[in-house]
Order: structure tokens, then sequence, then C-alpha cells
């Protein structure tokens, strides 16, 4: 296993391009299932979770390949299969969006359902109920999720305000836009990621609009058709660039990024006493002194993003003051505080609340990354403690970050990368 090493107390400078979206581009794969025909996807990013995405499609008989880095050429004309492998959707539950597109397209779908996770209880209770109330038979028998349909027609979907569903959202889409009618979804999800899978099957031809507040319009077409699209930056990448630079210092430009989709996160910086200058593709900051405290409640978009929430824990455990930061969307995404606590922080869990008290300095030692974003945070506890830090887990960063390595490397970070380099960007390419 690879290890993350690196030698903490180095501020960060110069100027950094941010790849394409993980949560953007997987439910843009999972639709062009939806498309007899062909569909090319731009800024594709070359991390795991996309390559696990492609290796789906293959195995359900759809044609990938990339034309060029970062552009996939995607043909679900010869579709072949509704039975999803249980060894990939294991391995992400984000693959669990093709149950909607293959019920959609087919009127059948396999899916084992995705197990438990280290950030929290997951169900698919709300995609499995949007799939019955769209008119499909759905059983849960030997760990799959055995849906099918003859003919699945418009229904009016409800979400609860605060516990709307990004995936449930994006999986009962997939299933209507193909369906007999008109589907509403209220409180549908409005993460740009979501947005941008509107975009897309739009552009393929779908018939989505939006009324009043957060309700999804959906009127089900008889086919859709291919076409070319960019997937967005990744905000949790520029976040991630953000709060390295708020905690290590310097002065840094993300660029290639949607800073409308940032303007949460910029505030809670700015009011960390961080210096923002927002453009129209880039974001910089300018991090020359200690945070002060800062208090978050994570909450559905445009509220402050769970997946921001460990970066804000590491800002909280140095800011000068006491920061308490409320989980409102997993209920076990505080992993990552026992082991900034080994670096020195000060920190109390309390049910969904943590409370920091900050401390001036963090100090290097050996941690453990449990998740994505945990692992992105103890980067970023790494870059600002005094002395070195190991950081094992590494395959979850290369889950969701395209060469996050070097691109620190690039800004001066000194982060080196020990063990076998990972080959997913030879298995994207096959
Ligand atoms: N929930 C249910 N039942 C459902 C679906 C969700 O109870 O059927 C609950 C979840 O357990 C959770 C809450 O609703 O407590 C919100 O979950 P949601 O469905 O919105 O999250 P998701 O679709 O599973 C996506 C991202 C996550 C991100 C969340 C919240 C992808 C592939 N994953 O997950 O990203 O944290 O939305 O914004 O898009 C990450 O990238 O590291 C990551 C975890």
């Amino acid at each position: 296993m690879d290890l993350l090493i690196i030698s903490g107390g180095n501020p960060l400078s110069g100027t950094v391009a941010v790849s394409g979206s993980k949560n953007g581009t997987l439910p843009l794969l999972a639709a062009s299932v939806l498309i007899n025909g062909e569909t090319i996807l731009e800024n594709v990013p070359d991390i795991y979770d996309v390559g696990t995405m492609i290796q789906m499609l293959r195995a359900l008989g759809v044609k990938c390949t990339f034309i060029a880095p970062g552009t996939l050429k995607i043909d679900a004309s010869d579709i072949q299969t509704a039975s999803a492998p249980y060894d990939l959707v294991r391995r992400m539950r984000g693959s669990f969006y093709v149950a909607g597109a293959l019920l959609g397209r087919l009127g059948q779908a396999q899916v084992p359902l995705p197990g438990g996770c280290v950030i929290g209880s997951r169900p698919v209770n709300f995609h499995i109920n949007g799939f019955k109330a769209l008119g499909a038979d759905v059983e849960e028998k030997y760990g799959v999720m055995q849906a099918q349909a003859s003919q699945l027609r418009g229904a009016k979907i409800f979400m609860e305000p605060r516990t709307r569903s990004v995936g449930a959202t994006i999986n009962i889409l997939l299933a209507a836009v193909l369906a007999e009618g008109r589907t509403i979804i209220e409180n549908a999800s409005r993460e740009p990621e979501v947005i941008a899978c509107e975009q897309f099957l739009k552009q393929c031809g779908a018939d989505i609009s939006n009324g009043q507040g957060a309700r999804l319009i959906i009127n089900g077409v008889d086919e859709l058709h291919g076409c070319r699209f960019r997937s967005i930056p990744d905000r949790m990448e520029v976040g991630t660039f953000l709060y390295a630079t708020a905690v290590a210092g310097g002065d840094v430009t993300i660029q290639g990024s949607q800073p409308q989709h940032m303007d949460m996160v910029v505030r809670k910086l700015r009011n960390a006493g961080m210096k923002l200058e927002v453009a129209a593709d880039s974001i910089r900051i300018v991090a020359d002194r200690r945070p002060e405290a800062v208090d978050v409640i994570t909450a559905p978009y445009p509220g402050f993003p769970t997946d921001l929430q460990p970066a804000h824990g590491v800002l909280a455990s140095l800011a000068n003051g006491t920061s308490i930061i409320e989980e409102t969307i997993f209920d076990a995404r505080f992993n990552y505080i026992d082991e900034i606590i080994r670096m020195g922080a000060s920190a109390k869990v309390v049910g969904q609340v943590a409370i920091f008290k900050g401390t001036a300095k963090l100090s290097g030692a050996p941690v453990e990354a449990t998740d994505i974003r945990a692992g992105a945070a103890l980067v970023m506890a790494g870059l600002a403690a005094e002395g070195q830090t190991e950081i094992d887990g590494v395959h979850f960063l290369d889950r969701g970050y395209e060469t996050l390595t070097s691109k620190l490397q690039s800004l001066g970070a000194r982060i080196v990368r020990r063990g076998r380099a990972d080959t997913q960007e030879a298995l994207c390419l096959a």
C-alpha cells in the first residue's frame, strides 16, 4: 500500500488547475446508458471512481473509449444486460446510478444493494421508493435490487427538504426521462452536480424544467440522442486547495473553477480572516495569518458541503478560538478527528457536533485516511504541521483526486508518494 509523506510547515504558492468533478461525472456516465447512440464527455477526471464506473458500463455492454486525454466516447447502442456486477457496486456507491438508467432504458435493473459506508449509514430507500412510484415492481432479494416495469409512468415524488438526497434525485431523474407522462420531484436536490446531469439530459433531448422552489418537472420523451458535454469543475477539489492554503499559509490561485458554486465556502474562509479574490473562473486565496475560529453547520447545497467538513475541522483545530461544527448529512463523518488529535488537535465529539479548541501548531504523525475527504483533510493537516506526517490509506484519495500529489508539489508542498504507482490511468485508457 502506498503512503503519502509530507514535511509540513511550508506555505503554498502559485496557480493550480482544477480537474473535472467526480460527483458531476459519475451521473453523466450512468446517464449515457439511456442513449441509443454515441455520447462524448469532456473533462472526465482520471480517478479511480470514474475508472470503476467505466468498468461498470463495459460490463453492461456499453462501449467506452478515450479518444483524447479526458475525452470519453460512450456508445450504449448495444447494451446487453440489465445486471450490474456486485464487485463494482461494492467498490463505489455511485455505481448504483445505473439502476435508474437501466430501468429507464430497458425496463429492468438488477443491481446489488450497496452495503454500509464508513461515513454513515447510507440506505437507498428513497431511490427505491422513487422507482416504485414510477410504477416499477421492486424486490430486494439476496442482496440485490430487482426492479422491472413494462412501462414506467410519471408520478409525483416528495422528498423531505431536510433529507433530500442527491443520489435519489439523480436516480429518479434517470428513470423518469423516458417514462410515459409527467414526473414531478418536490424538494429535489439542487447541487451543481445534479443540475449538470439535468443539463446533459436536456442536451440529449430530455424535457426537464424547474418549477417553484426545488421542484423538478420531467415530461417523458420517447428517446434521447447523443451529445457532446463537458463535465463541471470539481468544487470539492477547489475547496481542498482553498483549505490547504488557509491552513498551510500562502498565496494560491485555483483556475478553471466555477466560483459561483463556492459561495458558502468563500464566506466561511473570509470569516476566518482569509483574503479571497473571486474572478469569473478562478479564485485566489491569500493566507497570511492564523485563521480565526468559525462555526459550520453542513447542509444541502447551497449550504456548507459535508464533503468539506473535515477540511474545516483541520482549520478549526488551528484557529484562534473555539469552533463548533455540526454534521447534519452523514452520521459518522468525524472519523478524521481521532487522527488529527494524534497530531495535537484539541477536539471533542458529542453526537453530531464537534467542538474544536484551536491550537497554534499541529505536529506531524503517522495517520490513516478512512475515506476520500478524511484523507484530504489529513493532507491539509500534514501540510500545516511541524515535522513529518505519513498518511496511510492513500487509495481513498485516488478515488476522488486527480494527480493531487503533483498538483501540491507544483505549489511548493513537500509531499511525496512512496510505494507502487497507481495504474488507474492505464485502466481508463484501456
Ligand atoms: N439517504 C437516505 N436514503 C436514501 C438516500 C439518502 O436515508 O435513499 C440519506 C443518506 O444516508 C444521507 C442523506 O440522505 O444521510 C444524504 O445523502 P445523499 O443521497 O444526498 O448522498 P449521496 O447521493 O449518497 C452524494 C455524494 C457524496 C456527498 C453527498 C452529499 C456522489 C457519488 N456522492 O452522496 O460525496 O457527500 O452526495 O452532498 O455524488 C464524496 O465525494 O466523498 C461523497 C461522499
